[in-house]
């Protein structure tokens, strides 16, 4: 039988909120430039709305080459489609670009022409889902905030590619066939604003090395990980949303001091080999430890350490505010002083 035990249901996560910057910066408002009639061309294969002339629509459409990009155009969607190439010819006026949409295409590494995309000096948002990529394209406009390469064959990340994306902001490699070799020293080195780095459903065994330092939001969800190296946050010290769901992580795999970091708010350890309570810190306030193999919760040894380890804590009391338990190995009944120590507002336990 399974009880839900809800002091208070509304306290909402909402991490795609970081991303709205970027978004409007994207689509900033169109200064009015003096087109003539001849700049207002249209590839007839796509449709160009008159009320908004700097984006080209050639979605859905069973297209096998990309049109003649005209030079006014900043949003460029070309998604669902039959395409397998992208050569430089179509983009060479092509100067004012921030967004392509290529989702849902048959687009191989081969088939990218080396410049192709690197001449996009403007280029913000490059989105790369469900094609056939082997690798991380490469090179890549400097520019570059968002890549998103979800749901394609990628294995490889070649030397250098992310060496000058000083911008980039987001990427999103979930869905891939990314091992612990695809890694080198220096593969994310140059990634100075990173935020989000998404790894859900790859290969790995082991955490990816050396992340960019402003990573704030890590996803590893349906990995093969064991284990997370001792001192492993010393260097992502931003981390705030860290989610490894469906992995194997089990007590001996876990550094030291547990998930003690202060940066953490929202932690997902569910499906998982834990058999104790980790160590935590007095500011997280999502933990997701369902289905894992917890025994026994003591709350005279989880609530005191957190309440010794952290100043705040002595004085606020941990921000603790979401808590799941289910599919454990819990025997017997959960005291309740246990969710008044956390203040907690939700809990699912059994
Ligand atoms: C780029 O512009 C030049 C000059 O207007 C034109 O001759 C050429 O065909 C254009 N290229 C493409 C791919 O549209
Ligand atoms: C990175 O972003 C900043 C601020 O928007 C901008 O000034 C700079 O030119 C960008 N860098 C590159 C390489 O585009
Ligand atoms: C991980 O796998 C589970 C079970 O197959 C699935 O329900 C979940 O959506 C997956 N999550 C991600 C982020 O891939
Ligand atoms: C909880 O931990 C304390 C301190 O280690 C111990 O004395 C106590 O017996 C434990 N309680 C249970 C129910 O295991």
């Amino acid at each position: 039988m399974a009880t839900t035990i809800c002091f208070l249901i509304g306290v909402l996560f909402i991490t795609d909120t970081v991303w709205t910057q970027s978004m409007r910066q994207a689509y900033e408002v169109q200064e009015l430039e003096d087109w003539t009639v001849d700049d207002f061309d249209c590839p007839m294969e796509c449709f160009c709305p008159p009320s908004f002339p700097t984006a080209l629509y050639c979605e859905n459409r069973g297209l096998k080459e990309i049109p003649a990009i005209p030079s006014r155009i900043r949003y460029l969607y070309l998604e669902n489609n039959l395409i397998e190439t992208i050569p430089e010819k179509p983009f060479e006026n092509a100067t004012q670009l921030r967004w392509i949409n290529l989702n849902k295409n048959k687009i191989t590494n081969y088939g990218i022409e080396k410049g192709a995309l690197s001449q996009l000096k403007k280029l913000l948002f490059l989105f790369l889902e469900d094609n056939e990529l082997e690798e991380v394209p490469s090179p890549l406009p400097r520019s570059l905030e968002q890549l998103q390469l979800a749901r394609n064959k990628v294995s490889r990340i070649p030397q250098g590619t992310f060496s000058n994306l000083e911008n980039l902001t987001l990427l999103d490699l979930q869905h891939n066939k990314l091992f612990d070799n695809a890694f080198q020293r220096d593969t994310f080195k140059g990634l100075k604003n990173l935020m989000q780095l998404n790894m859900a459903k790859n290969a790995l065994r082991n955490m990816p090395p050396r992340l960019p330092a402003n990573t704030m939001q890590l996803f590893l969800d349906n990995n093969s990980i064991e284990g997370i190296p001792e001192n492993y946050f010393n260097v992502i010290p931003k981390v705030a949303f860290l989610r490894l769901n469906h992995n194997k992580l089990s007590d001996a795999g876990l550094p030291s001091s547990g998930f003690d970091v202060t940066s953490i708010l929202d932690l997902q350890l569910s499906y998982n080999r834990l058999t104790k309570f980790p160590r935590i810190n007095a500011h997280l306030q999502h933990l997701h430890l369902d289905h894992n193999k917890i025994k026994s919760v003591n709350v005279s040894v989880i609530c005191p350490t957190i309440l010794r380890a952290d100043q705040d804590a002595f004085i606020y009391g941990p921000q603790l505010s979401y808590l799941r338990l289910d599919g454990n190995e819990i025997k017997s009944p959960i005291p309740m002083d246990f969710m008044a120590c956390f203040k907690l507002l939700q809990a699912v336990i059994i």
